[in-house]
């Protein structure tokens, strides 16, 4: 087992690729924490996993509120007696616009969430890595981190921050046994690209725009964070790993 007796902290677990990832991080022995504003499917999945006989907690939590993600933070240290792994995740895709038809409050949402919400997880979780010597911290980039595209000016100013406070961070801890990384998803099979669906022609170029030809799975994805977040990864720090198919590419 790779994460035996790791506690492991995942914001956005609900859903998506941060549920893929509780569910693989938990069956490779780490104890989760999954955090989500999402109740419902959250203790579903933390139950899910504690059926499948891993240790798994749920604990609704907020990442753009500051007392939110100290609390759950707190709360898995109280269980745990340690955080090894954070999995910063939770995000929005926001609304396509151009960028001087976002209201100032959309631009709030989107960065408080996908941005605000990844320094508040470093942030609470550092001085407990601190305490131990060592940690590790995986955030959610994007492809969309790296380059351009219409209507999603707030998204990709997020995720772009993404990568670079993924460096910063990892310069700032590096030296004290902490690694920061950040994955850059392409386009995978998960709700946050709903919208996109609708429109069947649009969506069937979205949704193979990689070298692979296809969309990507969840788990595709769990995978790469389970490698970055294991001792198997024990020399790289400050990276984005791109799990796009070769979408940056094409
Ligand atoms: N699916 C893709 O194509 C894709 C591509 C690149 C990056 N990403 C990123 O992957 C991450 C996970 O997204 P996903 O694709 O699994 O989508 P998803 O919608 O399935 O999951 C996102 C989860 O984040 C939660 N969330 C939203 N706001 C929150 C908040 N304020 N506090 C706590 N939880 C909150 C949601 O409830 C949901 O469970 C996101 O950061 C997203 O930007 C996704």
């Amino acid at each position: 087992m790779r994460l035996r007796d790791k506690a492991v902290v995942i914001t956005g677990a609900a859903s998506g690729i941060g549920k893929a990832a509780a569910i693989r991080m938990a069956e490779e022995g780490a104890s989760v924490l999954l955090c989500d504003i999402n109740t419902k499917e959250g203790e579903l999945t933390a139950e899910h996993i504690q059926e499948n006989g891993g240790t798994a907690l749920f604990m609704e939590t907020d990442v753009t509120d500051e007392d939110s993600v100290q609390q759950s933070i707190q709360y898995a240290y109280k269980q745990w007696g340690a955080i090894n792994i954070l999995f910063n995740n939770a995000g929005v895709g926001g609304h396509e616009k151009k960028l001087h038809e976002v209201a100032a409050e959309e631009w709030d949402q989107v960065i408080n969430t996908n941005l605000k919400g990844v320094f508040l997880g470093i942030k609470y979780v550092v001085p407990y890595m601190l305490e131990k010597g060592k940690g590790t911290i995986i955030n959610t980039s994007s492809v969309l981190g790296f380059k351009g595209k219409k209507r999603t000016g707030p998204y990709n100013a997020a995720k772009g921050g993404l990568v670079t406070l993924t460096k910063n961070s990892a310069l700032e801890y590096g030296r004290y046994g902490i690694r920061v990384n950040s994955i850059g998803p392409g386009v995978i099979d998960t709700p946050i690209v709903d919208e996109w669906r609708k429109d069947e022609k649009k969506w069937q170029i979205i949704s193979s725009a990689n070298a692979l030809g296809r969309i990507g799975k969840p788990e595709e994805v769990a995978e790469a964070v389970l490698f970055l977040a294991s001792d198997e990864a024990s020399f790289i720090t400050g990276e984005t790993l791109m799990v796009d198919g070769g979408g940056l590419t094409f």
